[in-house]
């Protein structure tokens, strides 16, 4: 979903190779670069790719880029991600601007020995989508023709995809769509007081709900489609978050 970095003016790139302690992403489609430069005029860092908990990595690395962007003085992280639908009503391709997440990897990133300079030990996490931000992302929807969705992200640890027990047992707790990703950069985030938004690509519907099996060429190919639409969003939606971010 990276392809608005193509639109960044007056660009710099920086791999996450000339970056000390980041990983290269090893999933296919995955870039590991920031693009920093101006998206309709306004100033973005661009992250290309990510990593993810079931590469094997530990939770301080997945963090690292929030938390390097929060301490450069980012003051709103959008972060997007694929992810399957749970909601029988949800159809690939489809956007759902992510409300409220349940952690369900397994463990919490931020345990471990606590770090001052990343924030807080007990990170509140009460309204940890901005409502601002959903209502500003809710506008530009409308204004370049997009339906958007609004439910709650279940991130699992993967790699493997559910079960269809355990795509039920997800629904029954009132998650609208899992994925692999974005939760300990969340948490990262909300840690340092950056204001986040999530846009969860719907790439699939969740194992069981379509009669036939998941594959990642599904969620890549999905992905590369919505590509275009979830740049304009974010770009239509550019010069308010701009305006949130300076109050
Ligand atoms: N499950 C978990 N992660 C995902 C899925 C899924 O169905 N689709 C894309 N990422």
């Amino acid at each position: 979903m990276g392809a608005i970095a193509d639109h960044v003016a007056d660009r710099e790139e920086v791999p996450f190779d000339d970056l000390p302690g980041f990983p290269a992403p090893s999933v296919p489609g995955h870039a590991g670069k920031f693009v920093i430069g101006r998206l309709v005029g306004h100033p973005v860092v661009i992250q290309c790719g990510r990593v993810h908990y079931y590469e094997g990595h530990d939770a301080q690395t997945v963090m690292l880029p929030p938390r390097t962007l929060a301490a450069y003085g980012a003051k709103i992280i959008i972060f997007t991600n694929a992810a399957g639908g749970l909601d029988p009503a949800m159809r690939p391709g489809e956007v759902m601007m992510v409300e409220d997440h349940i952690n369900f990897i397994g463990a919490n990133p931020m345990r471990g020995e606590f770090d001052a300079r990343f924030g807080e030990r007990f990170i509140d996490m009460s309204a940890a989508y901005d409502r601002g931000i959903l209502r500003i992302i809710e506008e530009a929807g409308s204004r370049v023709g997009l339906n958007l969705l609004r439910g709650v992200y279940a991130a699992v640890s993967g790699p493997s995809y559910e079960t269809p027990a355990e795509v039920r047992m997800l629904r029954l707790f009132g998650a609208d769509a899992v994925g692999m990703s974005t939760v300990p950069e969340v948490l990262a985030a909300r840690q340092r007081g950056v204001r986040v938004g999530c846009l969860s690509l719907i790439t699939n519907r969740a194992a069981g709900l379509a009669g036939e099996p998941l594959s990642h060429a599904e969620v890549e190919r999905e992905a590369k489609h919505a590509t275009v639409a979830m740049g304009n969003l974010v770009a239509a939606a550019l010069p308010q978050l701009i305006e949130l971010a300076g109050r």
